[in-house]
């Protein structure tokens, strides 16, 4: 256990914790392991969460966001499946809380351009996108994630690393405002996954658009048909080696992941049972791991009533601790009236 999770499990109370993902598509299992995981755990432990689904940072490398209702009803439904409990979580998005997005014009006035056109994951994102110009959001962005982060005061962000930058522009903006008008944000800190990152079933990166990822939502055998497509090799003998055999080893830790166990274990016990054995065992456990989680998730997608109540609930509340952030925003800036 590090310092931070022995804080945490000593004094819930003191962290509140935000998280985002953009509703483009249904979350997968390199969510579920880089952060969904935690942001259960970090519940039950007893901290305040909240959940945005950010649909208006869909638009920042797209010109229009497709079935965006489908998509953000989705992802509030992973997020029940995996065991969020909306009874103390909050559940919001972007669009429906004005307050929040009020934040980001004072937030601007605090980052200079240079610090906007440095951030690598933007850069990553400009050069990945297939549209012909950069618009403002993208450029600006990150500063509309400070404003998700501080809008309820969050000083815990479980995130991947390639939001780290965007973690330090909201340390820099909240410093920055503090320091020019009156103490009113925490300065929050990364909490990074400790679990080892998930590729695809082909070795790079777990995405949808890819094709190489196993969605939460995906039935057996449709996840019985990713990953026997999956990358192997040609040595029979299955290790946990990561640097010299990756694409095995990922599906060594695939299944480990699922059942709770030691990688090295798990390839040990496949032995020389080659690719075809390690594929049985990965589909296995894969779909037992997701099973619960694909039955809860079912249930709430047969009933959107329900959905669209939870994030009515959540919407409102973040409607509340955006107001209030935002008249001390307001006073702290010499704009009581
Ligand atoms: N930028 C994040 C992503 O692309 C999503 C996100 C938006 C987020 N606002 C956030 C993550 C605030 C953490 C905190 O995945």
């Amino acid at each position: 256990m590090n310092d931070l999770d022995a804080r945490i499990a000593a004094r819930p109370a003191d962290f509140r914790v935000l998280t985002g993902d953009r509703p483009t598509g249904r979350l997968h299992l390199g969510h579920y392991f880089g952060t969904l995981a935690n942001r259960v755990r970090l519940q039950r432990a007893g901290v305040e969460l909240f959940v945005l689904v950010a649909d208006y940072q869909v638009l920042t490398d797209r010109d229009v966001a497709d079935r965006l209702e489908e998509n953000v009803l989705g992802l509030v439904a992973d997020h029940l499946a995996v065991g969020i409990d909306p009874a103390t979580a909050t559940i919001f998005t972007h669009s429906a809380v004005p307050a929040l997005n009020q934040l980001m014009l004072p937030f601007l006035s605090l980052v200079t351009d240079g610090e906007l056109r440095r951030n690598p994951t933007v850069k990553d994102e400009i050069q990945a996108s297939r549209q012909t110009s950069v618009s403002g959001l993208m450029l600006t962005y990150p500063v509309h994630q400070a404003a998700d982060i501080l809008f309820c005061k969050a000083n815990l962000v479980p995130v991947g690393r390639d939001q780290l930058p965007h973690l330090e522009i909201t340390r820099t903006v909240a410093r920055r405002f503090n320091e020019r008008y009156a103490p009113v944000f925490p300065v929050p800190e990364a909490l990074l996954s400790q679990a080892p990152s998930l590729l695809g079933t082909d070795g790079r990166k777990m995405s949808k658009s890819r094709g190489n990822a196993i969605e939460l939502a995906a039935t057996e055998d449709e996840t019985a048909r990713i990953i026997t497509r999956a990358k192997t090799d040609a040595d029979r003998e299955i290790v946990y080696d990561p640097e010299n055999r990756p694409e095995v080893s990922n599906l060594v830790l695939l299944a480990a992941l699922c059942q709770e166990r030691d990688p090295h274990a798990v390839a040990a016990d496949i032995g020389s049972g080659g690719a075809a054995a390690l594929k049985k065992t990965v589909i296995e456990s894969v779909n037992e791991f997701l099973r619960p989680v694909r039955a809860r998730r079912a249930t709430y997608a047969a009933d959107p009533e329900e959905l669209h109540r939870i994030l009515t609930e959540g919407n409102a509340y973040a409607n509340t601790v955006a107001a209030q952030t935002l008249d001390e925003v307001r006073t702290a800036m010499g704009m009581p009236y």
